[in-house]
Order: structure tokens, then C-alpha cells, then sequence
């Protein structure tokens, strides 16, 4: 029953979240405070979730997933903290509740980023795979988070603001600021789970239509969505000038994209030889949502 695991697997994600951030009432409160504020408000823990059912699907222990699925989970959260930031998209909603640099300050804004991209690691760090797994895995996060993933796709995002710039380069720009750590959760589960070089590809398959698709989501909602219903601003990107899809292609077109990208999610899962209905139920989700 995917609906029941997906619900299990937040549950466990959130529990482990709490579990690994700093005391908030151990000194410097402040920045504890503030780096549980930018994680523990009720994010959907769709990265956390692929590596879950990645991770299980082909075999592994739920508790052996716990330390990577919060890892990317913590990276995902500063990368929130970050954008959010006046100097970068200037939120002051996230999640429903006042932005890190608005409930706090910027400068303790940054270093709660900071902190929590440090803390992804430490925790992957101390997971149980065997070492080389570990490494690799390590490796995978690090890969995702900088220049080749979602701090490459940042700079792209923010050089594109006011720009005018062809879908290829938006395709690009999308795969690296949202794809790269949702690949990444694809890739650690995979890696925790002993993927064959087979399965491997097929589910990079799954993880690049599933991260293009989530964030041509996203710029959808920011166009369709309200902020109650998103815990977000909605009509940011046309206010900033940004790169999206649907200023590209325009909405039907985005949308018909979502549904080509469904199909190939569709086509990747079938090829795996598994039950997969946990993922298929991720895929629509991603392409369904409504925040
Ligand atoms: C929002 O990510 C930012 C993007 C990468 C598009 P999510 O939509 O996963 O945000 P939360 O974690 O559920 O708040
Ligand atoms: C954010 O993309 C991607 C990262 C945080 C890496 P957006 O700027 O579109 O995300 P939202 O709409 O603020 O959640
Ligand atoms: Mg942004
Ligand atoms: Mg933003
Ligand atoms: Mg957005």
C-alpha cells in the first residue's frame, strides 16, 4: 500500500530530523533555533521519500536509509534557507511560516544554512553502509550540492533573472538548481540498496524526468497557486523576471510537458522488474501536487 508507506516514510523522516538538530535550548540557541525553524515546518520530505522507496524497493532495511534520506533533506532546507534570502529571491513565506531571515536575522539566516549543510554530511557520514558505499555516497551529496548541482543551478537561476535565454539552457538550469539533489536522493537510495549498473540507469531515467517535472510544478504553482495553499508567495517569478517554463513555452504547453514527463517516469519504472507503486505514486504526486 503506497499511500500508507509514503506516510510512514514522512513520519520516519521527520522523527530523524528532530532527532539530529541541535538542542534549541543549548547555547547558541539562536542559531539552533533558527536551523529547526528551517527544517522542522512542515516541508512535504519528497527527497527524504525517494530514498525511502528507492532504497526499499529494491531490497534494503528502512533503518538503514534513515541517515541518507535526512542528509538530503538537510541540504534541501539550506538551499531554502539561502534562496529565501534578500539577496537572493527575497521571500519572507516559506512553508506557511515567516522565511529564517525574517522569524530571525540574515546573518543567522546564513549560518543556519550553513550549519545545516554541514550537519548533511556529518549525518551521511555516520551511515551504516560499509565504507566504499558510504564514500560513494558522500561523494553523490557533495557532487549534487555544488557547482555540477543545485549551487551551479543557483548562479544559472540568478545570471537568467531579466534574461531572455533558450530552453535548452532553462532545461539546464532546472536540472542542476532542483534535479540535482532529487537525483541525488534517487542515487543514494540506490547506492544503499545495491542497485545492478542496469537498474542504476533506468532509475536515473526516473530521477531526471522526475526533477525536471518538479520544478516545472513549481513554476506552475507560483502562476496557479495562492500563498495559503502553498505556504509560499505566489506570483514571484513574473514580479522577478524569472527564467521559468511557463514564461518560456507558456502554461499548456508546461503542462503538457508535465504529462510527457509522467509517461517517461511511467516507462523507466516498468523496465525495473519490481513493485514499484510507492514510486509511481511519487511520480504523480510530483506532477499532481497542489504545494
Ligand atoms: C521547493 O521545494 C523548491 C524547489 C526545489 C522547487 P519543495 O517543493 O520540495 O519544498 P518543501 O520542502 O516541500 O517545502
Ligand atoms: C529554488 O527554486 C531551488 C532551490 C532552493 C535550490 P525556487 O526559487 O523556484 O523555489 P521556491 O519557489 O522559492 O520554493
Ligand atoms: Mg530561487
Ligand atoms: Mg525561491
Ligand atoms: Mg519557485
Amino acid at each position: 500500500m503506497p499511500a500508507r508507506d509514503l506516510a510512514r516514510w514522512r513520519a520516519r523522516a521527520e522523527a530523524s530530523l528532530a532527532q539530529i538538530l541541535p538542542d534549541p535550548t543549548a547555547s547558541p540557541r539562536r542559531l539552533h533555533a533558527a536551523m529547526r525553524h528551517g527544517v522542522l515546518n512542515g516541508g512535504k520530505r519528497m527527497r527524504p521519500l525517494l530514498v525511502y522507496a528507492i532504497g526499499t524497493t529494491l531490497g534494503a532495511r528502512e533503518d538503514s536509509l534513515d541517515a541518507a534520506a535526512a542528509a538530503v533533506e538537510l541540504v534541501h532546507c539550506y538551499s531554502l534557507v539561502h534562496d529565501d534570502l534578500p539577496a537572493m529571491d527575497d521571500d519572507d513565506l516559506r512553508r506557511g511560516q515567516p522565511t529564517v531571515h525574517v522569524a530571525f536575522d540574515e546573518a543567522t539566516a546564513i549560518l543556519a544554512g550553513d550549519a545545516l549543510q554541514t550537519l548533511a554530511f556529518e549525518t551521511l557520514a555516520t551511515a551504516p553502509q560499509p565504507p566504499v558505499q558510504r564514500i560513494a555516497m558522500l561523494a553523490e551529496l557533495a557532487r549534487a550540492s555544488g557547482v555540477a548541482g543545485m549551487c551551479g543551478g543557483q548562479a544559472l537561476d540568478i545570471d537568467a533573472t531579466g534574461a531572455s535565454i533558450a530552453l535548452v539552457e532553462l532545461e539546464r538550469l532546472h536540472a542542476l538548481k532542483t534535479g540535482a539533489l532529487l537525483r541525488c536522493a534517487v542515487r543514494l537510495g540506490a547506492l544503499a540498496g545495491n542497485a545492478t549498473p542496469t537498474q542504476a540507469a533506468q532509475l536515473d531515467q526516473y530521477a531526471d524526468a522526475l526533477g525536471l517535472a518538479f520544478q516545472i510544478r513549481d513554476d506552475l504553482l507560483d502562476i496557479e497557486g495562492d500563498a495559503a495553499t502553498l505556504g509560499k508567495t505566489a506570483g514571484k517569478d513574473i514580479a522577478q523576471a524569472k527564467a521559468t517554463f511557463p514564461s518560456l513555452l507558456g502554461v499548456d504547453a508546461s503542462r503538457a510537458r508535465l504529462q510527457e514527463l509522467l509517461a517517461v517516469m511511467r516507462q523507466s519504472l516498468d523496465a525495473l522488474e519490481a513493485d514499484t507503486s510507492a514510486l509511481q505514486a511519487l511520480a504523480r504526486q510530483v506532477v499532481e501536487r497542489s504545494h
